[in-house]
């Protein structure tokens, strides 16, 4: 057993309908083999100044977007065929504290974000990630103890509070990024006692490793730890059974999609999660900051063609088998996919 009971009397093991509430999180229950548009999630950074279109060095054509400027920059492609965001919170105005209070500030940039952009493409599916590294003023992703170490329970507290006021302001999907023990329970049960859960899907970041893929990202939320670094709470990269335990506890805590991040260097946890771990699930792959990056860098150094890597390298988490790909290359796919290749 091991599922308490609930405010509703509903164990969280039998909660599905949180998984294909929407005719996008349908279609991902099914296992396509090829590239479509709705497997695309684009993640997209909003900062609380209101007006920016400020250009992200390291990130080729991304930018960090103010909330008056998403018409303009998600309107072509929602014609185009977008179905659905990842949103990244980068506030620049207020003061950061340890426990992340920006991070479900009603005027802050996720919930302005998430309020705008139902109210102007009723049909886009908003996920929102669920961290506290951008909101933190230490820019680790939990609470902390003094000596720096994380306090697990008031952090698991604060992410499902932050999870459920997303939910509450209109996120489709919440995602935790933070590798917190205990997270996805806890936030499976915020949804539940808030009445969300048979309606907000809950994509956890289970296998997140502790990668040097993450730079881009980082200089591009201002989210880089001012002491210490991920490696007590991000998985070591060779971590195999603590990649598959943490796949399978997330399952039973309630997860209605898995995550593995970063992508390429990780087929194998794919693989193996959609063959064996949990193959009834959707997959998600997480084609990072850093890999994106890279693509972009071969390309320029005339390794070889832009599209013809990002279609390689996308095909190739469809093969391991991820049915959703979180993905900076998704406006070039709205183009590539009219195109063929
Ligand atoms: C926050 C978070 C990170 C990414 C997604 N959510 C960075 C990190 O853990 O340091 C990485 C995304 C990317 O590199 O594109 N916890
Ligand atoms: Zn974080």
């Amino acid at each position: 057993m091991g599922s308490q009971s609930t405010s509703n009397e509903v164990g969280i093991s039998s909660l599905l309908h949180a998984g294909y509430g929407h005719p996008l999180s349908r279609s991902w229950q099914s296992q396509s083999r090829s590239l479509t548009k709705d497997m695309f999630m684009y993640p997209i950074f909003i900062t609380d100044q209101e007006d920016a279109a400020l250009d992200l060095g390291s990130m080729p054509g991304q930018k960090r977007w103010g909330v008056n400027r998403l018409e303009g920059f998600i309107g072509p492609l929602v014609k185009k065929g977008l179905r659905s965001v990842i949103l990244f919170g980068v506030p620049e105005k207020k003061a950061k504290d340890p426990t992340g209070t920006l991070a479900d500030d009603p005027q802050g940039p996720v919930i302005q974000a998430i309020k705008t952009l139902r109210k102007l493409f009723p049909d886009l599916y908003i996920a929102c990630d669920v961290c506290l590294c951008e909101y933190t003023s230490h820019g680790h992703c939990g609470i902390l103890f003094e000596d720096g170490s994380i306090n697990n329970p008031p952090s698991v507290a604060r992410l499902a509070e932050v999870a459920t006021n997303y939910a509450k302001a209109g996120a489709h999907c919440v995602a935790p990024s933070d590798m917190m023990d205990g997270r996805v329970k806890a936030i499976k049960q915020g949804l539940i006692d808030s009445g969300y859960g048979g309606k907000v899907t809950l994509m956890a970041y289970s296998a997140k490793f502790a990668s040097g893929l993450y730079g881009p990202f980082r200089d591009a939320v201002a989210s880089a730890p001012s002491f210490g670094d991920r490696k007590c709470y991000q998985l070591p990269p060779s971590a195999r059974g603590l990649a598959r335990r943490a796949i399978v506890r997330d399952v039973n805590e309630g997860a209605d999609l898995i995550m593995v991040k970063p992508s390429l260097p990780y087929l194998d946890i794919l693989s193996e999660a959609r063959k064996e771990l949990c193959p009834d699930l959707p997959l998600a792959a997480y084609q990072v900051s850093g890999e994106f990056a890279m693509i972009h860098a071969g390309a320029n150094a005339g390794v070889y063609e832009l599209k013809r890597m990002a279609f390689e390298t996308s095909e190739c988490l469809v093969r391991a088998g991820a049915t959703l790909l979180l993905s900076y290359f998704t406006p070039d796919f709205l183009d590539w996919l009219d195109e063929g290749h």
